[in-house]
């Protein structure tokens, strides 16, 4: 009976899954989807609960209602900004968790398991762990990296490739004894020293990753945690968990690939590590002069201008201007001016970052269109007016081939008549380099917090 109602559950879940997941595909239908998410999560833990804790089941819920209450304090303290970092700690958890099982089920296994089905349930183990370790300590690293605790600049050992092949080696080896003498105490030496080792072998992938790529490295480890996932639901023979741990891995690395291409990165580069050191580095500091305007200046530019194009990034979300920014564009339009926005794949600090600010601000959706969608269209623009970005408007990843963002594809936001960039100073971006749209002779700079600008700039027009 319990059995039949948690397939029910678990069936019912799953379906939960896939809508949310499609739901959250566009920001129109992302409440819905997330709404689809957590009743489906909701509906999974009570089975759950319901149908294996057995004995536990008091320990299961204690645990159950603390995980929750330190999640929902989490959340609702961590600012948008700081969230690439929030989801690199909770694959972290993902990660260790897988560990943390494969080592429960190998220490107390839950059946007589013998010959080939044993083998089996050993690989499981192994694997799960293997991967939940890799995932542990890489997302711990991808943590302290977005958190400026470790520096951005990639670790390049010599041989590094061959010391990570090394690496997986020796971890196969040592699989091969765990699989072949379960019993014995050394399989778990062979267990803890594999998790060692791949411990390590985390925390060398992802040093090895430039700060400007970290976006592809978060989105990997949030597929590896999926994996790690999936492999703890054969540990468990959970069926739901291995469906939805599928899930989040399949969509992470689709996820990941999409970034990929935004980027102009190879996939495989990304899933080896390593990636994102520039092969040379850049010298030519950019040429020209800076020159600074005001908010009188940009409000007429404005008010005169037939097509604009606004160009959120990073900064936008750190001055919290999106509310201002949506009334400066809804009084645009009321006097004629049309008005559209370019988002770049990798803007902000987490993927759709800037998407999900601007639906928060009730910007339509219909004027907010993908780089590939608005990037021929600036030959024919007036005026852009940068906000708070930086990277993702930066010329020299097209025109210098030395620099360590060369290849990824950029807002050409510089083809306009005019560039207005709002920020605060002359400082570099996310990726560290010099950006040579702001000495070009179309751009002007309006420096200020951008919602201190922005505000003033409303004002402005709506006295003008
Ligand atoms: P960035 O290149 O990081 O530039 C943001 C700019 O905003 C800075 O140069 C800063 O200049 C300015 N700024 C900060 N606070 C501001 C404020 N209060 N008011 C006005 N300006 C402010 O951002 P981007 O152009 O959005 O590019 C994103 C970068 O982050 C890329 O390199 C990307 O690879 C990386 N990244 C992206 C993600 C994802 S998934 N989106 C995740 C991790 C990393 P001032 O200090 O002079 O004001």
């Amino acid at each position: 009976m319990l059995t039949g109602i948690g397939n029910m559950a678990w069936l019912g879940a799953a379906t939960l899954f896939i809508l949310s997941l499609r739901g959250l595909s566009h920001p129109a239908s992302a409440r819905r989807g997330n709404l689809y998410g957590v009743a489906g999560m909701t509906i999974a833990v009570l089975a759950t609960l319901l149908v294996t804790a057995g004995a536990g089941l008091q320990i299961a819920i204690v645990a159950a209602v603390v995980g929750g209450g330190v999640g929902a304090v989490l959340a609702r303290r961590v600012e948008m900004t700081q969230m690439p970092q929030l989801v690199a700690v909770l694959h972290s958890f993902v990660g260790l968790a897988a560990t943390l099982i494969g080592f429960a089920n190998f220490l107390a296994p839950s059946g007589p398991a013998i010959g080939v089905e044993r083998a089996i349930h050993d690989t499981e183990i192994y694997v799960g762990a293997f991967i939940g370790t890799i995932t542990f300590s890489g997302s711990i690293v991808a943590f302290l990296k977005l958190q400026g605790t470790l520096g951005g600049k990639p670790l390049v050992l010599p041989a590094r490739h061959a010391m990570n092949a090394i690496a997986l080696a020796v971890c196969v080896v040592l699989g091969y004894r765990f699989v072949a003498v379960p019993d014995a105490p050394q399989a778990l030496y062979a267990l803890i020293a594999m998790c060692v080792i791949a411990a390590a072998l985390g925390v060398h992938l992802v040093m090895a990753i430039g700060g400007a790529d970290m976006p592809v490295v978060v989105s990997m480890l949030n597929s590896y945690s999926g994996w790690a996932a999936a492999a703890t639901g054969f540990m468990l023979d959970n069926d739901l968990l291995v469906t939805t741990g599928a899930l989040v891995g399949s969509s992470g690395a689709i996820l990941s690939y999409i970034m990929c291409r935004a980027m102009n990165r190879g996939f495989v580069s990304v899933i080896l590590g390593g990636f994102g050191a520039a092969t040379s580095t850049s010298s030519a500091a950019p040429q020209g002069e800076v020159v600074a305007t005001s908010v009188d200046e940009v409000s007429a530019l404005l008010r005169d201008a037939a097509e604009v194009v606004i160009v959120p990034g990073y900064g936008m979300a750190v001055a919290q201007a999106q509310g201002t920014i949506s009334e400066i564009t809804r009084r645009l339009r009321a006097a004629g001016v049309r008005v559209r926005f370019g988002i770049h794949p990798v803007a902000g600090r987490l993927p759709g970052h800037m998407n999900v600010l601007l639906a928060e601000a009730k910007v339509p959706y219909d004027i907010v269109l993908e780089m590939d969608e608005i990037n021929e269209d600036f030959t024919s623009t007036d005026v852009v007016l940068v906000i708070g970005a930086n990277d993702i408007v930066n010329p020299g990843a097209q025109e210098d081939a030395g620099s360590p963002i060369a290849g990824m594809p950029v807002l050409e936001v510089w083809k306009a008549r005019t560039v207005v960039v709002s920020k605060r100073s002359m400082a570099t971006g996310y990726a560290g380099v010099d950006n040579p749209l702001f000495y070009k002779e179309n751009t002007r700079m309006l420096f200020g917090d951008a919602k201190g600008s922005v505000d003033a700039l409303l004002r402005q027009l709506e006295t003008a």
